[in-house]
């Protein structure tokens, strides 16, 4: 990156120079905010207020119930799904958007785990002992249901975990706490030569890094809708399904959504075909349409380059920042927990500390720069400041930035403030 010294001025020069900079004016966000926490809930597009609100009081206020058939409503989880195939590597028809992550993840690993019971040797699901808990909760719960093992393990035990009594690999691509990245092709490929089936979570990946399914030969994935994606708060989520596995798919939540014909109303149940019998209950139209928004955001770079440009700019955005850290931050007590190596580097960076962590960001968060905060576990030991980098709205000024008020706030001692103590329920 051609930025040394790595000053505010030249940092402003390469904001000019970006052809992405312009991304940025479809978000409404407030004046004096540098938003870093689009890894966690992704900021309003402009455009959605007003499709909300076409929602409301034109397709359901004058509409009624005709506009399931009359605005489209019936298509959207299939159109939003398409939108969100572009960003991870699926066909159109692949992907659908639909309930939380939580209950697609319960969906597809079910459904995982029936196609594995033809080999009765395969009791396990291997997973990483920091996946995200919602993941593990899930797993737990079917490994209690079905009399099958969770084996949990560290990253760099992944490969030895790999025997030919496990039946799924369950990871999340890139780690919500550290922002390290899987190789997920790599990682495919030794599950299949072992001889199981692989279940990804994109939450930190769709629209944060290329994902590309088909080329990793992946099997089965999951992701959020409001994170990367910018859908709003509880917006859907997505599943898709490699096509190689749709004649043997069963599904544990057979609702009526997901029957291959739900208006005929036939006593037993028959799955729509594909990815489509993977939904269950009526969709969230007020959801799905503020997603729809969302997608718009990140399609828009589509004519700039995609998602090769945006994470071009999200790989210099999080090394400018942990350079600015390595050198700003010094003696501060700091340490950064994400790969140095790119190829290894979702789009956020987190940094370590033995205390205060807490305190230090929310002392931040008044200063206008909005990152968040995650306490450690077995292995960090340390608690984590978590910075998202999303390159549709954040700059390299805004890094530098970043990285200046969080100097400010250590020098000036200004963090060990009571009042910045307190916890709130949401970190
Ligand atoms: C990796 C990962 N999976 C899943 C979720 C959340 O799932 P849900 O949308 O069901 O709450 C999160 C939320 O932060 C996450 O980081």
């Amino acid at each position: 990156m051609p930025l040394t010294p790595r000053t505010l001025n030249n940092c402003e020069a390469l904001d000019g120079q970006d052809p992405l900079a312009g991304l940025r004016a479809q978000f409404s966000l407030p004046e004096g905010v540098i938003y870093l926490d689009g890894n966690s809930l992704g900021p309003l597009p402009l455009a959605t207020p007003g499709r909300i609100a076409q929602t409301l009081n034109e397709e359901w206020g004058k509409g009624l119930i005709t506009s399931w058939n009359t605005a489209g409503w019936l298509d959207l989880p299939q159109q939003v799904g398409d939108k969100i195939a572009r960003l991870i590597g699926a066909h159109p028809g692949e992907v659908v958007a639909a309930d939380s992550t939580s209950i697609n993840l319960y969906k597809i690993l079910s459904a995982a785990l029936n196609i594995a019971a033809d080999d009765p040797r395969r009791t396990a699901i291997v997973s990483e002992r920091g996946n995200f808990p919602t993941d593990l909760y899930i797993a737990q719960s079917l490994c209690r249901d079905r009399g099958l093992t969770l084996h949990l393990v560290e990253r760099d035990e992944l490969d030895a975990a790999l025997r030919d009594d496990v039946a799924v690999l369950m990871l999340t691509h890139v780690d919500y706490r550290t922002g390290t990245m899987h190789d997920m092709a790599a990682l495919c490929a030794q599950a299949h030569e072992a001889g199981m089936l692989t279940v990804w979570d994109l939450a930190h990946s769709a629209g944060a890094v290329p994902v590309d399914l088909h080329a990793a030969g992946a099997d089965f994935a999951v992701g959020c809708g409001y994170k990367y994606l910018n859908g709003g708060p509880g917006a859907p989520a997505f599943l898709w399904m490699n096509p190689r596995h749709a004649d043997r798919i069963r599904q544990p939540l057979t609702g009526w959504w997901g029957h291959a014909a739900p208006f005929a109303f036939t006593t037993d149940y028959i799955p729509a075909a594909g990815v489509n019998g993977f939904q269950s209950g009526t969709p969230s139209i007020l959801g799905l349409a503020a997603l729809d928004c969302g997608l718009d955001t990140l399609l828009a770079a589509e004519g700039l380059g995609g998602m090769v440009a945006l994470r071009r700019k999200s790989l210099a955005l999080t090394s400018l920042f942990m350079a600015l850290v390595q050198e700003r931050l010094q003696g501060h007590g700091f340490a950064i927990a994400t790969p140095a190596d790119e190829t290894r580097r979702g789009s956020q960076v987190s940094l370590t500390r033995a205390e205060g962590a807490w305190a230090i960001m929310q002392a931040l968060i008044e200063r206008g720069v909005i990152g968040d905060f995650r306490a450690g576990d077995g292995k960090h030991q340390h608690d984590i400041l978590r910075f998202g980098f999303a390159p549709l709205y954040i700059g390299h000024a805004d890094v530098w930035q970043a990285v200046d008020q969080l100097h400010q706030v250590m020098q000036s001692g200004q963090w060990r403030e009571a009042r910045f103590a307190q916890r709130h329920a949401v970190t």
